[in-house]
């Protein structure tokens, strides 16, 4: 593919990575992005629910939305959950900013790598952050027994799992969550962060949303952005008892949410059976695309139950160059993650993708690791004979970086049909 034009500097900027309309801003003339760095379903909303978003655009952009309660307790009752144990905002995001001004007061156990607004806004408020580093070895699975000793040792006051991980993916299973809650029924606050939980296919209730709002301690938090696939809507909520549920709701402001989240929250019951297809369609897309990355010589693939997979590039790829190349080159936009806690540039985290999206990202890898296809060091070295053959630039030594070549023919064609 032609290059993009995009001016990578913009990926070099913050800490966090670039938005998708700062890639956009930046972009050439008809090029188009496949996002491979912002988790959210493909699959959901469906083309006929935007359609009807797009004819209600008008009324949603000109009027006030209901006050937050409302829309909460209408999202209560499409759930079927109790609305005193509900609290409503702007993503978990939102939530985790609260839960650290309200309910965090000295400090905080939690493991890394992780979604980095758990270690960076408890620090931003003052608060001691103990983290409970995961190790490669392990192939990052967080051992809750161990995590506990941790958090006893360290007197952290409060703990948080995020299960489903980000950026790993590891999942806890749900038996183990409700002992680990329970082992620690005498900290201030134990959060459970679910925001992936939809994603994962390990059980078929994963959640322990319903065991939080009967323990007196435990807070649940999901992401209605990353299951729904409306990120730029802004929505998630907590599951608490009452008491915590109340505190944090009697915070937000009256008209905190806007009125196309009012306009989903109404919308998800008539949709549910839709919902629940395009979680069937992602788990299908991660297990053919975790199959996908494991053929790529020297990509090391991590088990996921998330809506991305972690994968570690081969010891001579940089994840800032691969980057980089990506976008540049092919219009696939991934993350690497050097700038998460617990990680090296050495990790890339990809959402998981249709598979057409899936070629595309493997096309541009194996353009970039072309790069680095090893050439003889000594004219001597008795394993040219092997290499026999292997006398022009153009033509492939058989026992270095293997790329498509030994890839499925409907892989090939695949290829084609996107040009
Ligand atoms: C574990 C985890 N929790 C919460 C969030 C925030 O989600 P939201 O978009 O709902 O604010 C993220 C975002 O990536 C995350 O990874």
């Amino acid at each position: 593919m032609a290059r993009t034009g995009i001016d990578t500097s913009i990926l070099h900027k913050g800490a966090h990575s670039a938005s998708y309309f700062d890639l956009s801003r930046s972009m050439g003339e008809g090029a188009e992005i496949v996002d491979f760095c912002i988790p959210c379903n493909p699959y959901f909303p469906t083309p006929e629910m935007f359609d009807e978003l797009s004819r209600d655009l008008r009324n949603i952009l000109k009027y006030y939305p209901s006050d937050s309660q409302s829309i909460t307790n209408k999202l209560a009752s499409v759930l079927g959950l109790h609305p005193q144990t509900v609290a409503m905002a702007n993503g978990s995001t939102e939530l985790i900013t609260w839960i650290d001004h309200l309910l965090i007061k000295e400090s905080v156990a939690i493991p890394i790598p992780t979604f980095g607004r758990w270690t960076d806004q408890p620090l931003e408020t003052g608060k001691r952050v103990d983290m409970f580093p995961l190790q490669e070895r392990d192939a990052f699975r967080l051992n809750l027994d161990d995590y506990v000793r941790f958090i006893r040792d360290r007197g952290s006051r409060v703990a948080v799992v995020c299960n489903v991980n980000n950026p790993d993916g590891g999942y806890l299973a749900r038996r183990d969550v409700i002992r680990f809650m329970d082992a620690l029924g005498d900290l201030d606050l134990v959060v459970i962060d679910e925001s992936f939980i939809d994603f994962s296919d390990a059980e078929q209730y994963p959640s322990v949303g319903p065991d939080a709002v009967i323990r007196p301690n435990t807070v649940v938090l999901k992401s209605l952005g990353k299951n729904f696939g409306l990120h730029g809507i802004r929505f998630g909520y907590l599951m608490a008892n009452p008491a915590i549920a109340g505190r944090i709701g009697k915070a937000l402001p009256k008209w905190n949410l806007n009125s196309l989240a009012e306009k989903v929250v109404y919308m998800i019951q008539e949709h549910d059976a839709e919902y629940e297809d395009s979680l069937r369609l992602l788990s299908r897309d991660r297990r053919t695309m975790a199959g996908e990355l494991s053929r790529v010589p020297g990509l090391t693939v991590f088990p996921s139950q998330g809506n991305f997979i972690l994968v570690k590039l081969p010891t001579e790829w940089s994840g800032v160059a691969l980057r980089d190349y990506l976008v540049a080159n092919h219009g696939v936009y991934t993350r690497e993650c050097g700038n998460k806690l617990g990680m090296t540039s050495q990790f890339m985290r990809l959402v998981v993708r249709p598979a057409r999206d899936v070629d595309r990202l493997l096309d541009g890898m194996m353009d970039y690791g072309r790069q680095f296809r090893v050439r003889p060091a000594y004219e001597e070295d008795p394993l040219l004979d092997t290499r026999r053959g292997w006398s022009t630039a153009d033509e492939e030594p058989d026992n270095l970086i293997q790329y498509p070549s030994h890839r499925t023919t409907e892989y090939a064609a695949r290829r084609a049909a996107n040009g």
